[in-house]
């Protein structure tokens, strides 16, 4: 008889989104008229940028032809993605990085899931609570646990500090998911020197860095001195040109990255990266690395500008709403989620269940993202911007608060 990974049997039951969707499905089955307005998942709504499909048709022609065909593409992502990304996303932030410091992918969820098979089950890792689940459930199905908790709740800022026992790996996501704040420049530094002193390694995860609007707020950890010795950074354009269907993002992990072998032996992590991923990635497709790289292009740029701008005046409405109402309201500024205290300290699926029922209007709840979590709720600001004000007037007429 073939045994199982018992890991896997310390996961809680379901991933939180599809449990999510279980839920939203059973109360629909029983109440199939009830116009239900999706706020949970952080999934984009609008199409796609014109210059980003203008490049995926061209792309998709290439492949149509013997000439212009491509099979099997370069290991870490083709030349012209990365040469864009490096002259976008970080030479005019002050950030320089080498071509090979980067990895096109399919996905962030994919790569911070994934990275941590590149170090030892020994590690003790650090996660910031509530925290996008992805960090916590990958690492219980390796077995690395128990992992460490650093609550971040409304009394310490949703800026907890230093781990009190020493942390190997720390995830940071900044902006935040699901809390809706970015780190300052400040709390960056604090991270990255504590990395630098205890020899960890930290995994920042920048997907949602388009939102930031504050222009003294860091959008890759390499603006801070010494980073590029203790970090990688994840991004993606899922939710900065609306990828979440298409599929396309990039892993940075510099070359002088290093962490220790069990002798103590220096082994820096890229050439480690790079055999995962040609063992078990093949890339992302051609036509969606031209539609990724059209991002990049003036009129790329203006369009995605328009995507999160649009984003964001959802975001203000939530949190101008939720808050003329009394509730107590935290991010939507610099990130497209806001999260809120459930009233009177509801619990946070006992909130959910009330918001499906009486408004027929669907979040996450904050104990889905940890027990830090438990007393909050998110509202996503993806969505169409009729549906959020619908969504906001019958919280206004229908919540019992
Ligand atoms: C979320 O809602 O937290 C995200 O959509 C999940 C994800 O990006 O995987």
């Amino acid at each position: 008889m073939a045994q199982i990974n018992d890991n896997y049997l310390k996961l809680k039951t379901g991933y939180l989104f599809p449990e999510i969707a279980r839920r939203v499905k059973a109360f629909q089955e029983k109440n199939p008229k009830a116009p239900v307005i999706r706020l949970g998942i952080g999934d984009v709504v609008l199409a796609l940028p014109k210059a980003v499909i203008k490049a995926f048709r061209e792309a998709v022609d290439e492949m149509a032809e013997p000439l212009t065909f491509h099979g099997y593409g370069p290991e870490q992502g083709y030349p012209f993605l990365i040469e864009a990304i490096l002259s976008n996303d970080f030479k005019p932030r002050g950030v320089s990085l080498k071509a090979t410091e980067i990895f096109v992918s399919d996905g962030s969820k994919c790569d911070t899931g994934n990275i941590q098979e590149i170090f030892s089950l020994k590690n003790r890792v650090a996660v910031i609570d509530p925290v996008y689940p992805v960090y916590v459930d990958t690492n219980i199905m390796a077995g690395r646990t128990p992992l460490i908790y650093m609550p971040a709740t409304a009394e310490n800022n949703f800026d907890p500090d230093l781990p009190k026992k020493k942390a190997d790996i720390i995830y940071l996501c900044s902006p935040n998911n699901p809390t809706g704040g970015a780190m300052s420049r400040t709390s960056l530094k604090k991270w990255v020197s504590y990395a630098k002193k205890n020899k960890a390694i930290i995994l920042f995860d920048a997907a949602y860095e388009a939102y930031i609007s504050d222009p003294s707020l860091p959008h890759s950890i390499y603006e801070i001195d010494g980073a590029k010795e203790v970090a990688i950074e994840f991004r993606s354009f899922s939710k900065t040109a609306g990828f979440t269907g298409t599929r396309c993002a990039y892993t940075v992990i510099p070359e002088g990255l290093k962490g220790v072998d069990k002798k103590g032996k220096r082994i820096a992590l890229n050439p480690l990266w790079l055999r995962r991923q040609t063992t078990k990635f093949n890339g992302v497709s051609y036509p969606v690395q031209r539609a990724a790289a059209a991002c990049y292009t003036p009129e790329g740029k203006q369009e995605i500008r328009e995507l999160v701008d649009y984003t964001m005046e959802n975001a203000r409405l939530i949190r101008e709403g939720l808050s003329s109402l009394g509730l107590e309201v935290y991010g939507g500024v610099n990130a497209p989620y806001i999260w809120l205290k459930t009233p009177r300290g509801t619990g946070s699926w006992s909130f959910f269940d009330k918001l499906l029922t009486e408004t027929n209007v669907v979040g996450t709840p904050g104990a889905g993202f940890g027990p830090a979590g438990e007393g909050y709720f998110r509202l996503s600001a993806f969505g169409f911007k009729e549906k959020v004000e619908e969504a906001l007037e019958r919280i206004r007429t229908r919540l019992k608060i």
